[in-house]
């Protein structure tokens, strides 16, 4: 079964979304296989933010999502990459669907609830980053 990693990033856990945005993923039909709660280093966000290294925002996305305690979780399904990013909605909340999570809670790119791996790829990648002790 396909697998992704998703966040709910520092906002979603202060605002107490977390309840509500799993409930999501589930009424969907998709598994939650792990998850977990961690204040993130800024080399582990560092890492899985890698390929905006470069960007002029990549500074305060690190302090963004190391500010506060993050739920990291394995969503499982079929298309799973697919599905979990088109549940979360487009990057910027002002273009987001209504119907999706960053549709319906957020209101910036700054702070924009929740990350979903963009590829099978990533997943894996992202996986081994926030869930090292997982090796299946
Ligand atoms: P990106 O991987 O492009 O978006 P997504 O989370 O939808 O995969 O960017 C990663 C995060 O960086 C994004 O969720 C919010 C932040 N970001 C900004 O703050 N400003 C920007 O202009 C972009 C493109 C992203
Ligand atoms: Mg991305």
């Amino acid at each position: 079964m396909e697998k992704t990693l998703v966040l709910l990033k520092p906002d979603a856990v202060e605002r107490r979304l977390v309840g509500r945005i799993i409930a999501i993923y589930e009424e969907k039909g998709l598994n939650i296989t792990a998850l977990k709660m961690l204040k993130p280093t800024r080399e582990i966000v560092e890492a899985h933010y890698q390929e905006h290294k470069e960007k002029p925002f990549f500074q305060s996305l690190v302090d963004y999502l190391t500010r506060g305690k993050v739920c990291a979780l394995i969503i499982e399904g079929e298309n799973a990459v697919k599905t979990v990013r088109k549940i979360n909605g487009a990057t910027d909340p002002a273009e987001a669907e209504a119907g999706t999570i960053r549709g319906q809670f957020a209101l910036t790119k700054g702070e924009n609830l929740v990350h979903a791996s963009d590829s099978v790829d990533s997943a894996e990648r992202e996986i081994a980053i926030w869930f090292p002790e997982i090796t299946d």
